[in-house]
C-alpha cells in the first residue's frame, strides 16, 4: 500500500538513500529540510519526479511542522544538528534535537499518522560495559545530543500512548557511505586515512588502534528505515539496534581501507595513551521485528566508498 511519507532531514545524508527506496515502493514524498545540510542538486531531481515536494522548513517551528504533517501517513524524523555541534552549541542542539523532535511527534499524534521512525543513535548506550550492546541495557547517554536522543524515544512513548500512533526508534551505529560529509564525527576517520592513503601516505593510528567502531553501510540504514515503516503495529513501539554485530578495530579499518585505496604502505602506531571506545551491536531484535540483517560487509562497503567518491 503506498503512502504519503514526510521526511524530516530528508536533504541529508541519510535521507538521499531512503527517499529513492521511497520513490521505488510507489509512496510520495513531503521532504520537510532547512536546508542548512542538505543537496539542493538532489532534490531538484527528485521534485523533478513529481512525486516529491519540498517544505523548506525548520522543525524548530511547530506552526510550520503541522502544516507539513497534514494528510501524511507516515514519518521518518531524521532532522537533527550532530553531536559535535551539540558539545559546541547545547542551545541549538536542544532546539533542534529536542524540541523540534517534540514537534514533529506532537503534529504527528495530532493528524492521525500511523506510524513514526525516528533515527535514534547508539550514543544513547555511552560507554558501554559489555559488546554487545542490546537494547535493554542500561543508557548513559553523555552529551546533548544523545540525552535528546533517548529523550526523543520517550516522547514517542508518551504520544504512542496518547494517540493510535506507533514508532519505531532506530539506533544507528556508524554509518558510512556514498555521499557522507567529511566532517562526520565517528566516521571522519575514514576520510582522513583516504585522504592520507591517496597521496602515498601511511595512516597515522594513536596507541594500538584498538578502538573500534560497528560500521554499517548507510544502504542498509535505509532498508531499515523502509522495513520499520511497514512492520505491523502490534511489534512496534520499542527501540531497535542497526549495526552489523561487527566491531571494527581503528587497526582492522586502516589495513581495509590500504587494500581498497591499493597502495603498499603500513600503518604507523604513534604511542599515546588512548582511552579505548568499543562499539557492537546486537542486532538480534533487528531479525526478529523488521525482518533486516546487513547485506553490506565493511570490506565491501569500504572498496564500494573509495571507488565512488571520497576523496
Ligand atoms: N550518520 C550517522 O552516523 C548517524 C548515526 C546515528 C544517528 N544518526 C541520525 O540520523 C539522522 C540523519 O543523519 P545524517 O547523517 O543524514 O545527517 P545530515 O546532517 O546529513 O542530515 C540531517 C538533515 O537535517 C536537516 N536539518 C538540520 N536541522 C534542521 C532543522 N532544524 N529543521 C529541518 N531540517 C534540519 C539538514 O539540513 C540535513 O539535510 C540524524 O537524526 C542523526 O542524528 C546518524
Amino acid at each position: 500500500m503506498s503512502s504519503t511519507v514526510l521526511v524530516t532531514g530528508g536533504a541529508g545524508f541519510i535521507g538521499s538513500h531512503v527517499v529513492p527506496l521511497l520513490l521505488e515502493r510507489g509512496d510520495r514524498v513531503r521532504l520537510m529540510d532547512n536546508m542548512s545540510r542538505g543537496d539542493r542538486g538532489r532534490v531538484a531531481e527528485w521534485v523533478a519526479t513529481g512525486r516529491v515536494e519540498l517544505v523548506e522548513q525548520d522543525v524548530r517551528y511547530g506552526g510550520a511542522v503541522h502544516r507539513a504533517m497534514s494528510g501524511c501517513d507516515q514519518v521518518v524524523h531524521l532532522a537533527a544538528v550532530s553531536i559535535n555541534k551539540s558539545e559546541a552549541d547545547p542551545y541549538e542542539s536542544v532546539d533542534i534535537n529536542i524540541v523540534g523532535s517534540n514537534n514533529v511527534f506532537k503534529a504527528a499524534a495530532d493528524h492521525g499518522v500511523r506510524r513514526v521512525v525516528f533515527a535514534s543513535s547508539a550514543s544513547v548506550y555511552g560507554d558501554p560495559d559489555r559488546l554487545p550492546m542490546a537494547e535493554d541495557d542500561p543508557l548513559d547517554p553523555l552529551t546533548p545530543y544523545c540525552v535528546a536522543k533517548h529523550t526523543g524515544e520517550q516522547l514517542l512513548a508518551y504520544y504512542a500512548r496518547r494517540s493510535a500512533m506507533t514508532w519505531i526508534a532506530l539506533r544507528f551505529f556508524n554509518v558510512y557511505g556514498p555521499g557522507q560529509k567529511p566532517t562526520a564525527y565517528y566516521t571522519s576517520v575514514i576520510n582522513h586515512f583516504v585522504q592520507r592513503l591517496r597521496s602515498g601516505e601511511a595512516p597515522v593510528i594513536d596507541g594500538k588502534g584498538e578502538q573500534s567502531m560497528d560500521f554499517v553501510h548507510v544502504h542498509d540504514i535505509a532498508r531499515a528505515v523502509v522495513m520499520a515503516l511497514d512492520v505491523d503495529a502490534a511489534r512496534a513501539n520499542l527501540p531497535i539496534n542497526i549495526g552489523t554485530g561487527i566491531d571494527t578495530s581503528v587497526a582492522e579499518l586502516a589495513r581495509t581501507l590500504i587494500d581498497a585505496v591499493g597502495v603498499d604502505v603500513e600503518p604507523q602506531f604513534r604511542p599515546r595513551d588512548v582511552l579505548v571506545s568499543r562499539r557492537m551491536a546486537d542486532i538480534s531484535r533487528a531479525l526478529d521485528v523488521l525482518g533486516w540483517k546487513p547485506t553490506i560487509d565493511v570490506r565491501t562497503g569500504m572498496q564500494d566508498l573509495v571507488d565512488s567518491e571520497i576523496g
